[in-house]
């Protein structure tokens, strides 16, 4: 199934090539696809926005994107940064930083990539260390700013706590944060009850729930209880009020998922 629309995605690759309508920083439809496909440009360019003006991100920052895919959001990124502004980046998924690799760090030296091979029982099955035994590749207090879009929707709790501290130990003191949920509150947990949610989330553990039971990193929604007490314990200030998303049936919000500004004091 997934490989017959592998195909008919690289034939469209194909017919743009051979059409001369190729851009050099569009990654292949396929690999568009397995980060979970939607308005490639659309999302990079919301989020920068989102970045800006919610995260205050300046061109001059030194950014940290963990689980950058496939430079969604690096790509409109790279336009707006100056060249004394630094951006690294880590994704689980070797093909998605090959492809950063071989497309965005040649016209923007300023940003890298790295593979860590960490197992995910969506995106890399054969991984072979847990997220939670990984010690991120920097330094403490480097960057002024780190985000996660979609990561922590697809990471399990050991993994996501453990990851939460490795971010307050490699922001500056004043550093922020801004990272994507879906959180479970009186509200949204009463629309997941409903079926109203999209993704719905039916198996119910301790402080999350899963959509997939035998693939439970498809997605995951996390107690906002839980999440507000982990970044407490991580020394982490969340910037209130939390931006609720779209994710179950919310209107005017400012995107699908809900998302967390938090700062390092
Ligand atoms: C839905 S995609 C989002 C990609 C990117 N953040 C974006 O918004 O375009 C989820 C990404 O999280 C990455 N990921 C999952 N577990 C990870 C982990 N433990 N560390 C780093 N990245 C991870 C996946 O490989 C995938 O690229």
């Amino acid at each position: 199934m997934r490989q017959g629309r592998y195909l008919l995605l690289d034939l469209a690759d194909l017919r743009d090539k051979i059409a001369r309508r190729s851009d050099p920083l569009r990654p292949p439809r396929r690999l568009i696809l397995d980060i979970g496909g939607g308005n490639f440009e659309w999302i990079g360019a919301r989020t920068l926005e989102l970045l800006t003006t919610v995260a205050g991100l300046k061109p001059y920052d030194s950014v940290l994107e963990v689980g950058c895919g496939v430079g969604q959001i690096a790509i409109p990124l790279a336009r707006y940064m100056d060249g004394t502004g630094r951006y690294e980046a880590f994704d689980i998924v070797e093909p998605f930083v090959r492809w950063c690799r071989e497309h965005i760090t040649p016209r923007f030296p300023n940003f890298h990539f790295q593979h860590a091979d960490l197992y995910n029982t969506t995106y890399n099955r054969h991984g072979r260390t847990l997220a939670r035994n990984y010690t991120f590749p920097f330094p403490a207090s480097t960057f002024d700013l780190v985000y996660l879009t979609s990561v922590f929707t697809h990471m399990l709790p050991e993994d996501m706590t453990h990851y939460l501290h490795e971010i307050a130990r490699v922001l500056k003191q004043g550093g922020r944060s801004l990272i994507t949920f879906f959180l479970l509150n009186p509200e949204s947990t009463m629309a997941v009850e409903a079926g109203k949610t999209s993704p719905a989330f039916p198996n119910a553990f301790d402080q999350y729930r899963t959509f997939l039971k035998d693939d439970p990193e498809a997605a995951i929604a996390y107690s906002e209880v839980f999440v507000r007490e982990l970044y407490g314990s991580c020394g982490l200030e969340i910037v209130e009020p939390i931006h609720y998303g779209s994710w179950c049936g919310r209107t005017k919000c400012l995107g699908e998922h809900d998302f967390i500004v938090a700062t390092k004091p």
